[in-house]
């Protein structure tokens, strides 16, 4: 059998796994993360590359483990993250910290802990100048707003950057939604001149230049343009250690899906980050935070199949999971591939698969799945990143087991819910007066 066979993951077959470890279980494949770390790497081999792996994407300590026996890195976005990739084995300076409008002291905390910074707002940044002046480095997280500046026609501002003009308007804005719509990330590059002077007053360390840009990373052209307004910026910081060019590496969701040819990107991105370096004077490592695409096709979720109902035209496959347990395809209308694992011969029939949820929760609209009967176990794929890690006990659920296979065998890494773990924290008041 395939690795990749949808049926069976290390010769252990999905429906005796869910028989027995019962559902909705989020199930990972440990071989299939550890392929994606070797890709990754093997893309950018001639670099000095180093990965951190998004913990936000899955988080579960053994998954963490794994990344670290791999030879990764970790990029955390909370204290409580950090404590988890330090009790799976990284050692703090492994750990960078990149979180989002975060108070200052929290930043305090890692750097006490020792990890690597990344600052992200200018608030935050003259806190930290105040404070370690030029004792501790920090990373800047750079939001480089790529059409925003060419739409306005405020083209004065790169000039004043010493960006080149060509590099914003070569990019295609269907492509890179991310980086102009989520304007809440990184320090804005219209606020360039005041970033450099708090850099300047507290003479801040600054040892790294990062931007992410979810979902961008498609195809190696969108990115080496991405990458040389980096370069642009990154010229005026003498201190660099690294640039890190953060996650968002697509993986395929559908078969017309396309997928990044990661090696042509390595082989094209080479050369150019040479030529940076060699025009910045030093060799800087190159870093990568990448989630989904170490984990996203490595993970399922197994649902049970509970009702099947008809409501006019709509067969529906009712599964006793739901956004409680998967909230992509209703938070971003993402679309997971649903497979219908216990009766792979079964005519293929249309079927809307919704949650249990009481409201609208749909987890894959018009779907042709072999025939779907009560009892049956669904497989749904790519539910490796931000499927466990944003569930949630809404309409009092239990959250799902995580199950590993790994060596060939399967080992629980998270158990199921109980309703004990529902009541932890809650406090009933005895006298409410009445
Ligand atoms: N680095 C930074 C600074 C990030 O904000 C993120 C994700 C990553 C790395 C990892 O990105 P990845 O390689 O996994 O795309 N919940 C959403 C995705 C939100 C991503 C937030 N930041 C989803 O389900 O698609």
């Amino acid at each position: 059998m395939l690795h990749d066979d949808p049926y069976e993951i290390q010769g252990l077959r999905l429906t005796e796994i869910a028989e027995h470890f019962g559902t909705p279980l989020y199930l990972y494949d440990a071989e299939k993360m550890i392929r994606q770390v070797k890709k990754f790497n093997g893309a950018f081999q001639d670099l000095d590359v180093k990965i951190k792996y998004a913990m936000k994407s899955c988080a579960n300590i053994s998954v963490v483990k794994l990344m670290k026996l791999q030879g990764t890195g970790l990029d955390t976005v909370s204290v409580p993250e950090i404590r988890v990739g330090l009790q799976a084995g990284f050692k703090p300076n492994e750990i960078v910290f990149t979180p989002n409008v975060v108070s200052f002291d929290e930043i305090c905390r890692a750097v006490e802990i020792g990890c690597a910074i990344n600052i992200e707002n200018l608030s935050n940044l003259e806190k930290f100048g105040a404070r370690y002046g030029d004792s501790v480095s920090c990373c800047i997280r750079l939001n480089p707003h790529l059409i925003t500046e060419v739409e306005k026609g405020d083209a004065s501002g790169l000039d004043r950057f010493k960006i080149n003009k060509e590099h914003y308007a070569e990019v295609d804005p269907e492509r890179i939604g991310y980086w102009h719509n989520q304007s809440k990330f990184g320090i804005s590059i219209s606020q360039f001149d005041r970033l450099m002077e708090i850099v300047d007053r507290y003479r801040i360390r600054v040892n790294g230049i990062h931007i992410h840009s979810s979902h961008v990373i498609l195809n190696s052209e969108v990115f080496l343009k991405g990458a040389s307004i980096i370069f642009d910026i990154a010229q005026q910081f003498e201190h660099l250690d690294y640039l890190d060019f953060g996650g968002g590496i697509s993986v395929p969701h559908k078969d017309t899906d396309p997928s990044i040819d990661l090696e042509k990107l390595g082989t094209a991105f080479q050369a150019v980050f040479e030529k940076f370096c060699r025009k910045y004077g030093k060799k800087l490592e190159l870093w990568f935070e990448p989630g989904r695409y170490l984990v996203s096709e490595a993970g399922y979720l197994l649902v049970r199949v509970d009702v099947l109902k008809n409501n006019g035209p709509i067969l529906f496959a009712g599964v006793n999971s739901g956004f409680n347990h998967l909230l992509r395809p209703m938070m971003y209308d993402a679309y997971h591939e649903i497979v219908n694992i216990s009766n792979p011969a079964g005519d293929l029939k249309k079927y809307t698969v919704v949650g249990n949820l009481c409201e609208v929760d749909d987890l894959g609209k018009d779907r042709f799945l072999h025939e779907v009967r009560e009892k049956d176990y669904l497989m749904i794929k790519n539910a490796g990143a931000y499927g466990f890690s944003m569930s949630s006990q809404y309409n009092s659920r239990f959250r799902p087991a995580e199950v590993m296979i790994i060596n060939g065998r399967a080992e629980v890494i998270r158990k199921r819910e109980t309703q004990e773990d529902l009541m932890r924290n809650q406090i009933l008041i005895d006298d409410m007066g009445t």
